[in-house]
């Protein structure tokens, strides 16, 4: 039920508008502007129930802000769902999307968004027809894939570092699970800093095509590496396969890896170091808002991601001092900018 939600719900405004015509429900919730606009991507899905559409952009917004914090980037988190009986095309397609544009364009701004499952440049080409608030168009580079796989690069580095004691990744093992975009794009440069790169995907062809070692799907968790990079599909760590890793280390840019957070808890006393998906995947937010929304030249952007390895470096100093998983001192540390945001105006 709404109600029930909106009541449970810790966020700031959830707008909510229905579409007669194509019996769509359009969800923007807005979770946090403490540390400036709501920036996230707008997914477009069946759902059984509007509900669970619901659920689902309050939940993801809330794992914006801390993206968004970690990344120490001057947005709050958001997310929008499009609820739709079946995914549109043609005519249909370019009809809510813009009427989503007029929705988005109407909050002024509050709501910034990019892509998300379903919505490809050319959805975000044409929401932006209506809408000034749009990120990851065709025009404004497309995918945020390249971000992204700079960034797992230097978490990969980073927690390198901590777990084998050396950043350089020349001979470790490093396997990479899912040759998608961002995947392929971080085997090429493991493959430069001279890694053993393994590779597997559920599409045969496109891990081969990545030059790596291709191992089978079913052979990921047991497989030994010293970091194992998950790339694929979320909810991978869980109570199933951590007893089964042989890993010293993860760093991946698959988001919610952890099935539940206990496998934060699972994961540390197995004496494996993890690297926050939120933290290690935020290459891509930070190459959409600074690149399109916060004018970065290239060096600027490369110099973000860089900071990506320095706050894991922060982040398992302080897991190592306190006996608390990178997980917490995560969460810890977002909450601290976000409280610390909350006094601060934006414009
Ligand atoms: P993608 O859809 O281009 O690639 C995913 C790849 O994983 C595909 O090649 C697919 O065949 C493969 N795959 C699916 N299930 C698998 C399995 N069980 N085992 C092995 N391979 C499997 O997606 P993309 O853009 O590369 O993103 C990968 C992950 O990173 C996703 O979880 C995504 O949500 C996350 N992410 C992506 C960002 C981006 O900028 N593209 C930003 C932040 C997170």
């Amino acid at each position: 039920m709404f109600e029930d939600l909106l009541r449970r719900w810790e966020g700031e405004e959830a707008v909510i508008h229905y579409e007669a015509e194509s019996d769509a429900w359009m969800f923007v919730c807005v979770h946090s502007t403490a540390l400036g606009p709501g920036g996230g991507g707008t997914r477009l899905r069946v759902y059984p129930t509007p509900a669970d559409g619901l659920a689902d952009a309050m939940r993801l917004s809330g794992a914006m802000t801390l993206k968004m914090a970690a990344a120490g980037l001057p947005r709050g988190g958001a997310k929008a769902v499009l609820a739709v009986p079946e995914l549109p095309t043609g005519h249909a397609r370019r009809r809510l999307l813009l009427r989503y544009g007029d929705l988005v364009e109407s909050l002024g701004g509050t709501y910034r968004t990019a892509g998300d499952m379903n919505i490809s440049p050319a959805d975000l080409d044409v929401v932006a027809e209506r809408c000034r608030w749009v990120y990851g168009t065709s025009a404004g580079g497309g995918n945020s894939a390249r971000g992204t796989a700079l960034g797992t690069l230097h978490a990969i580095r980073a927690t390198a570092e901590h777990a084998l004691g050396t950043s350089d990744l020349a001979g470790r093992t490093v396997l990479v699970q899912g040759a998608g975009a961002v995947g392929a794009d971080l085997v090429r440069l493991l493959l430069a800093d001279d890694a053993n790169v393994l590779v597997a995907d559920v599409d045969d062809s496109r891990a081969a095509t990545t030059g790596a070692t291709v191992i089978p799907v079913g052979d990921v968790i047991g497989t030994e590496c010293d970091v194992y990079s998950p790339c694929a599909v979320g909810g991978i760590l869980n109570v199933d396969t951590i007893p089964r890793l042989r890993c010293r280390a993860i760093a991946g840019c698959a988001n919610n890896q952890l099935a539940e957070p206990e496998d934060a808890d699972r994961l540390h006393a197995a004496g494996i170091l993890y690297a926050p998906d939120y933290v290690a995947n935020a290459g891509g937010v930070l190459q959409l808002v600074g690149l399109e929304d916060l004018d970065w030249s290239e060096e600027e952007l490369e110099q973000h991601l860089a900071e990506i390895g320095d706050t894991l470096r922060q982040l398992f100093r302080e897991s190592a001092d306190h006996g608390v998983t990178p997980d917490a001192a995560a969460a810890r540390l977002a909450a601290e900018r976000v409280a610390a945001g909350r006094a601060t105006a934006w414009s």
